[in-house]
C-alpha cells in the first residue's frame, strides 16, 4: 500500500503518453493523406497532445521522487513566475497550432514544450505531497483520453477519460479538504519533502520513554483504548499484530477502537484498508469527528507510526505549515504512548509537542517488533 501512489503515478503517466501519442499519429496519418481536418478534430488532437503530455512527464517525475531517486523538491529562482510564462505560453503555441493546421515539427515542438512543463510543474513540489499531485495529473489523463474519445468518436474512451477526469478531480479536493490546505498551498510547495524535523514551535521540555513492560501494564489495566494507526505502521506492516494486541486487550475486558484520520498514511482510506487486511472488525474503526469527542474519556491512546495527524500544532501553532489541519485530539486523553522508531518528524516536516507533553509516553522502536514484543509481554500479565 505505500508504494501504491508511485505505481499509481506509473500507470498515469503511460495512460497520458497513450494519448499523446494518439495525437501525434492522428496528426502523422492527416498530414501524410492530406485529409482536412476540422477545426474541432484538431482542438482534440493538440489538447490531448498537450495535456498528455505533461500527465506523462509530470508522472514520471512524481515517481521519480516517491521511489525517492528524487529526494529533495528543486525551487529554480521565481518558478512561479516561469511556470505561468511556460504554460500562457503553450497553450498560445497550441492556439497558433490549430489556427495554422501546424506540421509535425511543430507538433514534436509541443510536444516537447509540453514534457518540459511537466517537470516545472512537478519538480518544485515536496515528494510527500505527491499523492495529491498525483490524483491531479489522472485527472489530467482522463481528460487528455477523453478528447481521444472525441477525436474516434468513441463513447466507451469518452466516458472512461470523464469518469478518470471527474474522479480524480474530486479525489485530489476530497485530499486537500481533509488536509484544510488549498491546492495552490500544494501545487506551490509549501511543505518539505519530510524526514528531519525542518521547523515548528521550539520545543521546551523533555521527553519520556517507556518499556515493554510499562506499556503492557498501562494498557492491562485500562477500560478504554484507543489505537491510532499511522504511515509508520504500514511501512512496517503491523497490520496484524496490531489486531493481535487489540484482541488480546478485548478478552481482558477493555474496549478497544480505532481512531481513523482522514489523511492517516499516504492514500485515501489507507488506514481502512489496511486494517481490513487483517480482519479488524470494520465497526471499530471511528472517523476523526466521532472519535474526538470520545478522547477525553479515554484511558490510553496507542499512537502507532502517526505524527502530523496527532500534532496539536494544528490547533495551536498560527504559524505552522499544519495550522488548521483537522486533527485527531489524542491530547485530551488521559496517558498517550507513541510508537516510532525515532523523534524524526513525519510527513510535513515538523516537530510535534505533544511528544513533549507530561501525559506522553514514547516507546521508541519500529511498530511491528515494539507491537510483537507488547503482546508477548500482555500474554504473560
Ligand atoms: P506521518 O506524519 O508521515 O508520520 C509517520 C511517522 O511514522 C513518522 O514520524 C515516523 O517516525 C514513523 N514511522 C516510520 N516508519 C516506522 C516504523 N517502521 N515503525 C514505527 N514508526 C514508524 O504520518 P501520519 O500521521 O499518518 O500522517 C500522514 C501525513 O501524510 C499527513 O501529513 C498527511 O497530510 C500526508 N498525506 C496524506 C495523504 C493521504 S490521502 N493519506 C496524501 C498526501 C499527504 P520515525 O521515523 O521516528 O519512526
Amino acid at each position: 500500500m505505500t508504494k501504491m501512489p508511485e505505481l499509481v503515478s506509473m500507470f498515469n503517466g503511460m495512460g497520458g503518453a497513450c494519448a499523446a501519442l494518439i495525437s501525434l499519429i492522428e496528426l502523422n496519418h492527416h498530414y501524410h493523406t492530406g485529409e482536412a481536418a476540422q477545426t474541432g478534430m484538431m482542438i482534440a488532437i493538440v489538447a490531448g497532445l498537450i495535456i498528455g503530455t505533461v500527465s506523462f512527464s509530470g508522472s514520471i517525475i512524481a515517481y521519480l521522487k516517491l521511489n525517492g531517486t528524487m529526494n529533495k523538491p528543486v525551487r529554480l529562482p521565481s518558478y512561479n513566475v516561469i511556470n505561468t510564462i511556460v504554460m500562457i505560453g503553450m497553450f498560445a503555441f497550441g492556439a497558433y497550432f490549430v489556427y495554422t493546421g501546424g506540421n509535425m515539427m511543430l507538433a514534436y515542438l509541443m510536444f516537447f514544450a509540453a514534457a518540459v512543463y511537466g517537470i516545472l510543474f512537478t519538480v518544485p513540489i515536496g515528494g510527500a505531497d505527491m499523492p495529491v499531485v498525483i490524483s491531479l495529473l489522472n485527472s489530467f489523463t482522463g481528460l487528455a483520453a477523453a478528447f481521444g474519445g472525441f477525436l474516434y468518436d468513441n463513447k466507451v474512451m469518452l466516458t472512461g477519460g470523464i469518469l478518470v477526469g471527474s474522479a480524480g478531480t474530486l479525489l485530489t479536493l476530497v485530499m486537500c479538504k481533509a488536509m484544510n490546505r488549498p491546492l495552490s498551498n500544494v501545487i506551490f510547495g509549501a511543505f518539505g519533502g519530510g524526514g528531519e524535523s525542518n521547523g515548528g514551535p521550539d520545543v521546551k521540555g523533555s521527553i519520556k520513554d517507556m518499556t515493554v513492560s510499562d506499556a503492557s501494564i498501562l494498557l492491562n489495566y485500562s477500560k478504554k483504548v484507543v489505537i491510532v494507526p499511522g504511515y509508520g505502521l504500514a511501512v512496517a506492516q503491523a497490520q496484524h499484530v496490531i489486531h493481535e494486541l487489540e484482541t488480546l486487550l478485548e478478552e481482558r475486558g477493555v474496549e478497544v477502537k480505532y481512531a481513523i484520520h482522514p489523511v492517516a498514511g499516504r492514500m485515501p482510506g489507507h488506514m481502512n484498508v489496511l486494517l481490513a487486511e487483517s480482519n479488524v472488525d470494520y465497526g471499530k474503526l471511528v472517523e476523526m469527528d466521532e472519535i474526538n469527542p470520545e478522547l477525553e474519556h479515554t484511558d490510553v491512546v496507542l499512537v502507532v507510526g502517526a505524527n502530523d495527524v496527532v500534532n496539536p500544532a494544528a490547533k495551536t501553532d498560527p504559524s505552522s505549515p499544519i495550522y488548521g489541519m483537522p486533527i485527531l485530539e489524542v491530547d485530551k486523553a488521559k496517558n498517550i504512548i507513541v510508537n516510532k522508531r525515532s523523534m524524526s518528524a513525519g510527513y510535513a516536516g515538523i516537530e510535534n509537542l505533544l511528544f513533549y507533553d507530561p501525559k506522553t509516553s514514547m516507546l521508541f522502536g519500529d511498530a511491528k517488533k515494539a507491537l510483537t514484543q507488547l503482546v508477548a509481554e500482555l500474554k504473560t500479565l
